[in-house]
């Protein structure tokens, strides 16, 4: 069976790849704006308690019931818990497709600033067409380029580049994404480690690693830095949308996956502690100030440092180059395995080949993905997300990305610890591994992560009080979207959830 399915042809290949599935954009861009969000210094407590509590151990249970069966997320809870638990696999398949569309929209946007390096981003006299930047620069904006780039059909192009590139890497399976990560993930952290240097390099770079690193006490109060801290950590590794599970199934049944977590996000905390000091030093040097979105202060606010540099062109533009490719590469490392994940679930139970598999997750992802850069101006004043993809992009990811992964991660540790039973996990990964989990594995799962994923699941819902995400900006024609995009999620997710779980299953 197993190797039908295929294997990794060494364990460095698992945790290359694993490790390049865990760093990617979560790792850049939305750790280093939650960070600054949640204010640095408050953000580090609760997010090394959520690697301890939640992150480390949720990692084994999907990397031990991936070993455990042999099979992808959906079939594997299935044989562990049973057709309910599978239910939920499947739904955590269906919105991992969600935030494939959208993860490769941003990587669209990315490859768009990477080209820009050597065109007009680092150039003055460009314009977008909003209200704050309908005249010409006077010199060079990130800012401007960035969104004169969202109102442009240039990122559909790119989203094809992306995908192409994406389903050439998944073409053969586990064997064809071990030869790509042996090549990108270690240049990631080659140009990651390169960019630390520079910013730390620089007067006043320190300054940014002290704001990060300084606790602050009286942030540490506020629940949302919490519930900030716990999502970051499931996203950043990769947990509760079925991927560890499916790039664990191609492991052979002895592997140690105690070990595999533990080497997984040490490597993927550490990257991001590492990306965390190079765009915080970064931002100190030049007393940035970023904006509210997300996708600020990676999008527009390090070019602007980066462009302040060197005096020298095309050093600036080599420089914001490499900073944009090694976005690019890290994305692409993660989508590979966003899109893995339901690919392998449904050649598993649907027993057909990969290329049909992979056509049928990468056409309405694909789809997806065109919908969130549209470039369509709705709101040129800027007051909410300009363009209608960005708009449907930053809806989709408020529910998909808050609800779908915590929700998940509650199940499946129920799941494991109730049904399976959480001791029968731990002897089956003790088996194997050289540290032996105690007891307190069991308490972990059946106890402490159920009330910690439901507290924070609660409080989000609670949030959701003061008005329905996004209804406050006006949409124009499109003011429908807001309400519209969290019931289609819930429509098409829930209904793909219930039409594979029923469907008949032959081993
Ligand atoms: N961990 C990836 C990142 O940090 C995103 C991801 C989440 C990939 C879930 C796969 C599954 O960017």
């Amino acid at each position: 069976m197993s190797t039908k399915r295929g294997n990794w042809n060494s364990k460095l290949g698992f945790i290359l790849a694993a490790s390049g599935s865990a760093i990617g954009l979560g790792n850049i861009v939305f750790f280093s704006s939650n960070a600054y969000q949640y204010g640095g210094g408050a953000f580090y407590l609760p997010y090394f308690i959520a690697l301890f509590v939640l992150g480390l151990p949720i990692m084994m249970v999907e990397f031990g019931i991936g070993t455990l069966t042999g099979k992808s997320f959906p079939l594997a809870l299935r044989e562990l818990a049973g057709k309910r638990a599978e239910f939920v696999g499947w739904w955590s398949i269906g919105s991992a497709m969600f935030i494939t569309a959208y993860y490769i929209a941003i990587l669209g946007w990315a490859f768009g600033m990477m080209v820009g390096a050597f065109g007009s981003l680092f150039e003055p006299g460009i314009s977008a067409p909003f209200t704050p930047f309908e005249t010409p620069t006077d010199s060079p904006s990130a800012m401007v380029y960035f969104f004169n780039l969202l109102a442009t059909w240039w990122p559909v192009l790119f989203i094809f580049v992306i995908w192409g590139l994406n389903l050439l890497i998944l073409r053969k399976g586990a064997s064809s994404i071990e030869k790509a990560v042996r090549i990108f993930v270690p240049l990631m952290w080659v140009f990651m480690i390169g960019l630390v240097i520079r910013g730390l390099t620089l007067d006043g770079g320190f300054d940014g690693v002290m704001y990060l690193f300084t606790p602050d006490f009286e942030g540490i109060s506020d629940a949302s830095v919490w519930r900030g801290a716990f999502s970051q950590m499931f996203f950043s590794l990769s947990l509760g949308l079925g991927t560890m599970t499916a790039y664990a199934s191609y492991l052979p049944r002895d592997a140690d996956q105690v070990n595999n977590s533990m080497l997984v996000s040490f490597l993927n905390c550490s990257f991001e502690f590492i990306a965390g000091i190079a765009i915080f030093s970064l931002l100190f040097v030049f007393t940035l100030n970023p904006a509210g979105s997300t996708l600020s202060l990676s999008f527009f606010v390090i070019p602007q440092g980066i462009n302040e540099l060197s005096t020298i062109p095309w050093i600036t533009r080599l420089f914001g180059f490499l900073f944009f490719f090694l976005i690019v590469i890290a994305g692409i490392t993660s989508s590979i395995s966003l899109i893995e994940g339901p690919a392998s679930a449904m050649m598993d139970k649907l027993k057909i080949t990969r290329k049909k598999a992979l056509t049928i997750v990468a056409i309405p992802c694909a789809i997806g993905s065109v919908l969130c850069t549209l470039p369509i101006i709705i709101d040129k004043g800027l007051a909410g997300n300009g363009t209608l993809g960005l708009s449907i992009l930053d809806i989709t990811d408020h529910w998909v990305f808050s609800y779908s992964l915590l929700i998940v991660g509650l199940v499946e540790s129920l799941a494991i610890g109730w049904i399976l039973g959480a001791d029968k996990l731990r002897m089956a990964l003790n088996q194997h591994s050289k540290w032996n989990l105690g007891k307190w594995f069991n308490t972990l799962i059946k106890f402490v992560i159920p009330i910690v994923l439901l507290t924070v699941i609660l409080s989000s819902l609670w949030n959701e009080r003061t008005g329905l995400y996004g209804a406050n900006v006006d949409l124009g024609s499109f003011n429908w979207l807001p309400w519209f995009i969290p019931i289609f999620w819930l429509a098409v997710s829930l209904s793909f959830s219930f039409y594979l779980t029923n469907k008949p299953y032959k081993k």
